[in-house]
């Protein structure tokens, strides 16, 4: 396995891969990874020839009053993992590298990144979006793996693909889960054992939406209604951020629900929030 630091070691590397013929997977992440990480790796190890995997907290999603300075790392971890998994290249820059200046270039994703996670943070998924389209610069034609966890996250990454014309199959992944159900998360690490455990309510709430609509309930708003109550009645769980329930594909909400919708939601659990979400089809 190569770790490099620099966006020319990457580029060279990558490059002379491709000129073999060898086909390139990119896994994009602000480490300290686990299981949910790791399936986008191994996914990417087994579809592709080389696989990079990027490690970088990225300050522009971050908001001046979130958890930038105590994000948590672990490189020498994340490498063993990597290189356990099969992983040809690890990309860990540094915030110079990846921005010698401050960047007036930037790129939004305008209507998807309006609502939900980004109603919240209202400069989350353009420091997202920017970051993702440098390191598809930086990796050129490939496959790049993200995970349903951040559903919103994975839409607007193939919209902005589609619209910029960038050389990259986006490949979503499922979302990996503790044995209680809690979506894996980096940011778990904040969570006390009571707070885990009590986490587990929003799957359970989400799983419980999905039983409804599969026995015909069509209203998104008695749908909502009922996450909101589960949740409501658990301790050191607040009220969500939003319960929406959406179109999967374009992230509208629903008036009736049909097609295929995902149910998407948010709460902070003591100090982290946590995302969850769920697919149903609805024939
Ligand atoms: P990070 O939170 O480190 O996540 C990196 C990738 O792992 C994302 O695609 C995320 O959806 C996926 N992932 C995290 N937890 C998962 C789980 N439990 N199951 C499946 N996939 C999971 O998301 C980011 O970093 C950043 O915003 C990034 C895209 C790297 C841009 O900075």
């Amino acid at each position: 396995m190569n770790l490099v630091t620099t966006i020319s070691e990457a580029r060279a590397l990558l490059d002379a891969a491709r000129r073999q013929g060898r086909s390139v997977g990119l896994v994009p992440t602000m480490g300290y990874l686990h299981t949910g990480h790791r399936s986008l790796i191994e996914r990417s190890v087994a579809d592709n020839d080389v696989t990079m995997v990027t490690i970088f907290v990225n300050p522009l999603q971050f908001a001046a009053d979130e958890d930038l300075a105590t994000y948590p790392r672990d490189l020498d971890a994340d490498l063993a993992l990597c290189a356990q998994a099969g992983v040809s290249i690890v990309l860990a820059p540094t915030v110079h590298e990846m921005y010698p200046l401050e960047p007036i270039t930037t790129v939004q994703v305008a209507q998807l990144s309006a609502h939900m996670e980004g109603a919240k943070r209202p400069t989350h998924f353009a420091g997202v979006a920017t970051v993702v389209s440098k390191l598809f610069n930086i990796a050129g034609p490939c496959r790049a793996y993200f995970g349903e966890k951040d559903y919103q996250q994975l839409a607007i990454i193939r919209r902005m693909v589609l619209d910029l014309s960038f050389p990259v199959d986006v490949v979503g992944c499922p979302i990996i889960r503790e044995d209680n159900g809690v979506a894996m998360s980096s940011r778990n690490a904040y969570l006390s054992p009571e707070e885990r455990s009590a986490a587990a309510v929003l799957n359970r709430s989400l799983r419980a939406a999905v039983r409804v609509i599969e026995d015909g309930q069509r209203d998104p708003e008695a749908v909502r209604a009922l996450v909101l109550a589960m949740i409501g009645d658990t301790e050191l769980v607040s009220e969500p951020d939003y319960v929406e329930i959406v179109d999967a594909d374009s992230l509208e909400p629903l008036d009736v629900i049909s097609g295929d919708v995902r149910i998407i939601l948010a709460a902070r659990v003591g100090k982290p929030r946590l995302l969850d979400n769920i697919g149903v089809s609805v024939g």
